[in-house]
């Protein structure tokens, strides 16, 4: 019986997560779980899985969900985030929440040694080479629960970074793939929402309408499979069905392929190195007319580009950009910006971190990152200039 934490809980990965826990209930036991703000959502998971521990936002909602479930200890904010993911009884933690939220919870898991399913990319964005020398000395083994990093982790089954020649990131193309260019500018929330394969959290599904997302899994990937920035490529693939390939040295290509389904990812890392025989859709190979492949268009996913170029440069350049984009994909969900200002607000701030980052006096931290306050001061200081930008 695997003990789990879930952070995130009332979220996609965290629902998906809880479908792959109620199928295995002999294999699997909800020790923790997270919200932020959905309680009522949460309230209903504390019936059904009885966890002992559980985290909130904050003391009042910790006091007012005490008097239903007596049994269960409450906690709340980062602190308890940290508590639920670094707790001694713990197996595995599945790291769900979204955004630079999860890097101080998702580092105390690791820095505690645990198996972490990592959904939750941004934490590996600020502080990857951090997450990666932690878990060397901790024995922390990070499982990549993104669906095209575990695709890689399948594909590689163990074989060392030199005998990866690419890595090759499969993307959809998001909701606006097909968008005419012409009336980008009038591109609303809902329509850059819509995605045609995967239904996710809001954040990642701007993200990958504007194909941020991608760069972000680039330097996720980068740090989860110690491989240089430069052979890791990114191809449209519309049909989402290979969610990721690796060709070796000797040109043999290996992919994963599936049909959309974030339970298969997450089942992975919480049975490995055992495999669950998942009850879901199945792909039928026969149904299959053609799979398609897809230079991608840097005129349509300008966020792309600024985003390799960020990863390149290393140090602190990733942290800013993601906290940049936290903050301009917001401003978009609430209408304060239009779409077109994201891609203009992130190429603003990244040639303001290159002047500043140009003179002998710029801050540490936007130069290295080598502690998680580093880490929150480079996030904190991107999201002071999208700000000033969009302000
Ligand atoms: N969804 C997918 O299929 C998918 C695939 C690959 C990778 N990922 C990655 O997985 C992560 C989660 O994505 P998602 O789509 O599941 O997001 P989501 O649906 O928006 O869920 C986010 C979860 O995090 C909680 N949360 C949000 N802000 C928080 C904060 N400040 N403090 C504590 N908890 C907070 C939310 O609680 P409330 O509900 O109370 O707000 C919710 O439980 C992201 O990093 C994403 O890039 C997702």
């Amino acid at each position: 019986m695997k003990k789990l934490t879930l952070l995130g809980s009332t979220g996609s990965i965290g629902l998906n997560t809880l479908d792959v826990v109620r199928e295995f209930p002999q294999k699997f036991r909800i020790e923790a779980l997270s919200c932020r703000s959905s309680i009522e959502q949460l309230a209903e998971q504390v019936k059904e899985f009885q966890p002992s521990l559980v985290c909130v936002d904050s003391s009042e909602q910790a006091g007012e969900l005490r008097d239903t479930f007596p049994d269960t200890e409450f906690v709340w904010g980062v602190d308890g985030l940290s508590r639920i993911s670094s707790d001694p009884d713990i197996d595995l933690v599945v790291s769900g929440i979204v955004g630079a939220a999860g890097l101080k919870p998702t580092y105390s898991a690791v820095e505690a040694g645990k198996t972490v399913a990592v959904a939750n990319k941004e934490p590996l964005v600020m502080a990857g080479k951090l997450f990666m020398q932690t878990a060397t000395k901790s024995g922390a083994k990070l499982l990549p629960a993104d669906s095209e990093h575990n695709a890689i982790f399948q594909a590689l089954h163990n074989e060392p970074p030199e005998r990866i020649a690419r890595l090759i990131l499969t993307a959809s193309g998001g909701s606006l793939r097909d968008h005419p260019l012409e009336d980008f500018e009038h591109i609303t929330p809902a329509q850059a929402l819509d995605h045609p394969n995967w239904d996710m959290g809001s954040k990642i599904t701007i993200d990958s309408a504007t194909m941020m997302n991608k760069g972000l899994e680039i330097i996720e990937a980068h740090w989860l499979f110690n491989t240089p920035v430069q052979n890791i490529e990114v191809v449209m693939h519309r049909e989402s069905i290979i969610h990721s390939m690796v060709e070796f040295v000797d040109g043999s290509f290996l992919a994963q392929m599936g049909l959309p389904d974030m339970r298969v990812p997450l089942a992975h890392c919480l049975g490995w190195p055992e495999r669950l025989p998942l009850k879901i859709p199945r792909l039928d190979p026969l149904s299959l007319n053609a799979l398609h492949f897809e230079e991608i268009d840097p005129q349509r996913f300008p966020c792309l580009t600024t985003s390799i170029k960020a990863a390149r440069q290393g140090g602190g350049a990733p942290a800013v950009l993601n906290g940049a984009n936290e903050e301009a994909v917001d401003a978009f969900l609430q209408e304060e910006i239009s779409y077109l200002d994201i891609s203009k607000t992130l190429h603003s701030v990244m040639s303001k971190y290159d002047q500043i980052t140009s003179l002998p006096e710029s801050p540490s931290f936007l130069k290295d990152i080598n502690t998680i306050e580093g880490a929150e001061q480079a996030d904190q200081w991107g999201r002071e200039q999208a700000r000033n930008f969009m302000a």
